[in-house]
């Protein structure tokens, strides 16, 4: 009875997602799924994937873009933010509370955070265009554990893990595990480590 419940709260939320995102029906939402288009961003600005799970927020800002491969799925209490580009490659696995941002949400230079800070909320310059932003790519198979941060401008290698809690500020190469704020590499080549499967 509750799978039943669960598929049909699904379609239902299929329904309601339908004009703010691409995707097609093999694709899963749950109650705390949310996908918004804010200052001109527009529904082919989010497109997931076939069998993805999608338990997160999906935030574009001014045309930024967020793509998902096939197979991915992102958990609870995550955030996916976008004003540039973000790509997350098939079959990668992230955890609860993530929050991937390929920009620093508000301006460095003082004068122009206390010109934000002192506008009101419907203004532009609340919104993250005016912040530093570059690109994110996070390849195939990788797993990102609970609570990791994803600065801007990261590249994240096919295979690799992100330990709980990382704060993520520069690029990690394929098959390594990096943990730590800032991560730094912890382990290299796990490809060669023991099958436990
Ligand atoms: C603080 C912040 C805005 C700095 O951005 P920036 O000036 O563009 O800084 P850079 O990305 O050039 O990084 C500068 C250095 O700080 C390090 N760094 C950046 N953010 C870091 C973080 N959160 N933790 C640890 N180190 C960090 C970088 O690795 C880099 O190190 P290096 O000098 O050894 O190369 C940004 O990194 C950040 O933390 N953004 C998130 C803000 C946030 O919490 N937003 C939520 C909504 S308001």
């Amino acid at each position: 009875m509750y799978n039943i419940l669960r598929k049909l709260y699904s379609q239902y939320l299929k329904f309601k997602f339908r004009k703010l995102g691409v995707f097609d029906n093999s694709v899963d939402f749950s109650k705390h799924t949310s996908l918004k288009l804010i200052d001109g961003s527009r529904k082919d600005d989010i497109v997931i994937g076939s069998k993805c799970r999608i338990y997160c927020s999906l935030i574009t800002q001014s045309g930024g873009k967020i793509f998902i491969e096939d197979n991915v799925k992102i958990g609870h209490h995550s955030i996916i933010g976008s004003v540039k580009n973000i790509l997350i490659k098939k079959g990668t696995a992230i955890a609860d509370g993530v929050k991937i941002f390929d920009n620093n949400n508000h301006p460095i230079h003082p004068e122009d955070r206390l010109k934000m800070y002192n506008s009101p909320w419907d203004s532009p310059y609340r919104k993250w265009k005016f912040s530093v932003s570059k690109p994110i790519i996070i390849g195939e198979n990788v797993w990102i554990g609970q609570g990791v941060r994803i600065n801007k401008g990261v590249t994240i290698g096919d295979n690799s893990i992100i330990a709980s809690g990382a704060i993520v500020t520069k690029d990690v190469p394929a098959n390594a595990i990096a943990a730590g704020n800032p991560a730094k590499i912890v382990k290299t080549d796990i490809q060669n480590e023991p099958r436990t499967l």
